[in-house]
């Protein structure tokens, strides 16, 4: 598939995400860095970040806390609303595709609050998904339960500093 500027969701400095219109789905595609232009930051950030929704989906216990994980989304290119290829700021091969979910957003942090909360931070350290406090959690109206992102196995921030300051 081709992803279009025009349906950008959210656009950070080391990733876009994407959701086309009337799709129930989002698409986080990694953008081509400066200083890592052959994207080996960028790719071990995909990486932590597709092995940890893996594994909380794999688990009946967490599935419902993170959005579905679809895997790697196979994208040949992205436009612009003009139609001009803007593909070369992106790695294509690194996206991956979730569930939208919808909601207010939160820092990640605010599950803490919540007895439910400590409790999945607690599992969630059990299966080796350690980084998700930078994270994000749109909480249900009534509290009493949550669904993170942008959850990961290694530490992103590092990872990415790695890519800004290496020579
Ligand atoms: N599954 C999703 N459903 C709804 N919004 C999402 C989803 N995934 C990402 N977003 C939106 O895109 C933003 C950036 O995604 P995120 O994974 O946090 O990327 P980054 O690594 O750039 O922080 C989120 O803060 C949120 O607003
Ligand atoms: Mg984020």
């Amino acid at each position: 598939m081709r992803l279009n500027k025009v349906d950008l969701l959210h656009s950070g400095t080391p990733a876009d995400v994407f959701r086309p219109a009337g799709s129930d789905r989002i698409y986080k595609l990694f953008k081509r860095l400066p200083k890592d232009s052959g994207g080996r930051a960028v790719q071990a950030v995909f990486d932590a970040e597709t092995e940890a929704y893996r594994i909380v989906n794999a688990c009946p216990e967490t599935a419902s806390s993170v959005p579905r994980y679809f895997g790697q989304a196979s994208i040949r290119g992205v436009d612009t609303a003009d139609g001009t290829d803007a593909s070369r700021g992106y790695h294509l091969h690194l996206c991956y595709s979730l569930s939208f979910v919808d909601g207010q957003e939160l820092p990640a942090a605010a599950i803490l609050e919540h007895h439910w909360g400590r409790a999945l931070a607690d599992r969630l350290d059990e299966l080796g998904v350690e980084y998700w406090i930078d994270g994000s959690v749109f909480l249900a109206p009534d509290k009493s339960s949550g669904v993170l992102i942008d959850i990961a196995t290694a530490d992103a921030r590092a990872l990415y500093h790695q890519a800004f300051t290496a020579s």
